[in-house]
């Protein structure tokens, strides 16, 4: 199993929830975060001066997933979350040794 962590646009969430759903992948886990890339931040220009965003408002979705599932998964995330621009966001995997759900005891894919 295999942890899939993306940071991406807060209006890209309604959209990438939906296709994600459509292939059946219903269960996530939705952060809102803070956070800054490569360009570390933006500079907001205004006519009294610029200001210095540190800090920019994304989204993190957290999905755990069957190892077979990732490429797709990440193909939709680049399918919906692409604009080109700078900031559209990061994608993270991870492995996950173990899954149980609480109500059942199952384990594992099963329990995902
Ligand atoms: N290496 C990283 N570690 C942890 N979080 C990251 C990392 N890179 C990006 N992020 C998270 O992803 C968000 C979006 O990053 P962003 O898309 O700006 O990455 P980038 O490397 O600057 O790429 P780009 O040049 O396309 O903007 C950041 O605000 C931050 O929350
Ligand atoms: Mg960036």
């Amino acid at each position: 199993m295999k942890k899939i962590e993306a940071i991406i646009r807060s209006e890209k969430l309604d959209e990438l929830r939906e296709a994600l759903d459509a292939q059946g992948l219903s269960s996530m886990t939705v952060t809102e975060v803070k956070g800054r890339g490569a360009q570390k931040g933006i500079t907001l220009e205004w006519r009294v001066g610029n200001y210095k965003v540190e800090f920019i408002p994304k989204v993190k979705v957290e999905l755990v997933v069957d190892a077979e599932n990732v490429d797709k998964i990440i193909e939709i995330i680049d399918r919906v979350c692409s604009t080109g621009k700078v900031g559209d966001g990061k994608i993270f995997i991870s492995p996950v040794e173990e899954v149980i759900r609480i109500r059942t005891g199952e384990r594992g894919t099963k329990a995902l």
